[in-house]
């Protein structure tokens, strides 16, 4: 009998604390109020598009070619394809019969209106930071748009990734709900940008690594890494060591603007930049970059596996480097990789250059690019796809040359690291 109620014990304890665990971020969850919204007034809705904005909401519920805001738009992971929804105020299909309340939820909680938990592909982990009433403006202008119809899309992923209980796990692990907090130790300015990088500018859904299972981990906080579904890597937020004032300076003008004295938003960067961080007003901007260069140095993604390359391999890309880069690079890099002030990129000191994965110069190498068009950068300046100019070995030389050059000290590129992108 006592062994029997012994086991009993045994198993029960677990089991509750399991279950308690499971339901850890859902006991803060006040429950939902369900009075209608009051009429919004101009001057909320404005907020609210300002918000939205910041948030950069439209990115991720806009499929190309549609109507803004209507969702639809596969977002990938590394467990399969969730749909963003519609955002728009049509009573079947959107937002139209929801309330504030509900909406608050969604942003707080990752709660859909019917209590379905919702996937993190939406960033609520840093949405839930937003005041209340902040989410409130960006209802009342999500409700001030014309509605479309455009039914929701099921999630395409993996078992066991599609169930709920999956979710519930998950967000144990990685998902504490609550608002921001002002650090009254540190000014208004300052408190300002860390509400909007941790909250709505959702930085870290790229500058931070993510696990194995797609947590973000804290102690890796802004340290970069890969974006997997993107084929992207993210530079750590801050510059480890301290940013001057000139540095600082220029990181305002490189979010507003997509272009700085020497460096461009690319990839998935300038299109931050163009659909959010341009239409946010210099004040924040600067805010932002006040909390960004507060930011501790923190450890990466642990490096990526690359193929090792010799000494005297590397002697001799580096050799055949620095004449392909002569021939096809300097015009506009510069001999030094100085680059021109606000035309091309400098590539001495550049971050994304000299990281330690080569991926995304690799890439911009392969594809060439743009920056983004801004009301300061209208035309930006592109960079040509060398994929069919240059062989893998020419791209690795000169990238080894880039890395390595002007007091660049990153690690060779291997002919093979080029083949396999
Ligand atoms: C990185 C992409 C991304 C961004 C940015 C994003 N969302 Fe989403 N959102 C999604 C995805 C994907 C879903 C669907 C999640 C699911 O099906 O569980 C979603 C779901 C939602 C839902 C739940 C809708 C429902 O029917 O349950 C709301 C509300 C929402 N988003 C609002 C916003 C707002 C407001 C913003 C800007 C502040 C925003 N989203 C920015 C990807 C995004
Ligand atoms: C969708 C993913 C994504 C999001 C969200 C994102 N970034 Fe980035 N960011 C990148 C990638 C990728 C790069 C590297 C490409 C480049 O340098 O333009 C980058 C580069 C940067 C750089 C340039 C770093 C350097 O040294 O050249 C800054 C500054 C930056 N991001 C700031 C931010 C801020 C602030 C936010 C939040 C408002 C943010 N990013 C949100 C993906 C993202
Ligand atoms: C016609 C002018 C031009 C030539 C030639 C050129 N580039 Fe670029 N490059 C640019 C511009 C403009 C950008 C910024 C646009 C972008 O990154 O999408 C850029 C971006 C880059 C980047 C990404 C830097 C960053 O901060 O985003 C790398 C790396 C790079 N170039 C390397 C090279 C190498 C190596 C060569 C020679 C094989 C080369 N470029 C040739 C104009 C040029």
């Amino acid at each position: 009998m006592k062994t029997a109620l012994k086991l009993l014990v045994l198993l029960l304890v677990p089991a509750l604390a399991g279950l308690l665990w499971l339901a850890w971020p859902d006991l803060r969850e006040a429950p939902v109020e369900q009075s209608r919204a009051a009429p919004a007034g101009a001057a909320q809705i404005e907020r609210g598009a300002y918000l939205a904005r910041a948030g950069n909401c439209v990115a991720c519920h806009t499929q190309a070619g549609q109507a803004p805001y209507a969702g639809g738009r596969p977002i990938g992971t590394p467990f399969g394809e969730v749909f963003s929804t519609n955002l728009t105020p049509d009573p079947e299909t959107g937002l139209g019969s929801w309330t504030p309340g509900e909406f608050w939820r969604a942003m707080h909680h990752g709660r859909s209106r019917d209590g379905r938990l919702l996937y993190p592909a939406f960033p609520y982990t840093s949405y839930t930071r937003v005041s209340r009433q902040d989410s409130d403006a960006i209802f009342a202008y999500l409700q001030s748009l014309a509605p479309v119809q455009a039914p929701r899309r099921e999630p395409a992923l993996r078992f066991p990734y599609n169930t709920q209980f999956a979710l519930r796990a998950w967000r144990a692990l990685y998902f504490r709900p609550g608002e921001y907090r002002q650090d009254t130790q540190r000014t208004p300015e300052w408190n300002r940008g860390a509400y909007l990088v941790e909250g709505l500018g959702h930085c870290n859904a790229c500058h931070t690594a993510r696990n194995a299972l797609g947590g973000i981990e804290l102690d890796r906080n802004y340290g970069g890494g890969p974006i997997p579904s993107l084929g992207w890597e993210a530079p750590p937020l801050a510059p480890a060591g301290l940013m001057s004032d000139a540095q600082a300076a220029e990181m305002v003008e490189l979010l507003q603007a997509g272009t700085s004295r020497h460096g461009v938003a690319t990839g998935p960067m300038a299109e931050v930049v163009l659909h959010s961080l341009q239409h946010l007003q210099t004040t924040d901007l600067a805010a932002m970059v006040s909390y960004i260069r507060s930011l501790p140095p923190a450890a990466g993604a642990p490096a990526p596996r690359r193929p090792r390359v010799s000494e005297a391999r590397r002697q001799e890309l580096m050799r055949q480097g620095e004449t392909v880069y002569r021939e096809h690079c300097a015009d506009c890099h510069g001999d030094r990789g100085q680059g021109r002030d606000y035309v091309y990129p400098a590539l001495a000191g550049n971050r994304m250059l000299t990281g330690a994965s080569a991926g995304n110069a690799i890439r911009s190498v392969l594809m060439g690019g743009y920056g983004p068009s801004t009301a300061t950068h209208p035309q930006p300046h592109g960079m040509p796809s060398f994929a069919q100019r240059l062989t893998p070995e020419e791209i690795a030389a000169v990238l080894t040359y880039a890395r390595g050059s002007w007091g660049n000290q990153a690690t060779a590129v291997s002919p093979v690291e080029v083949e396999r992108r």
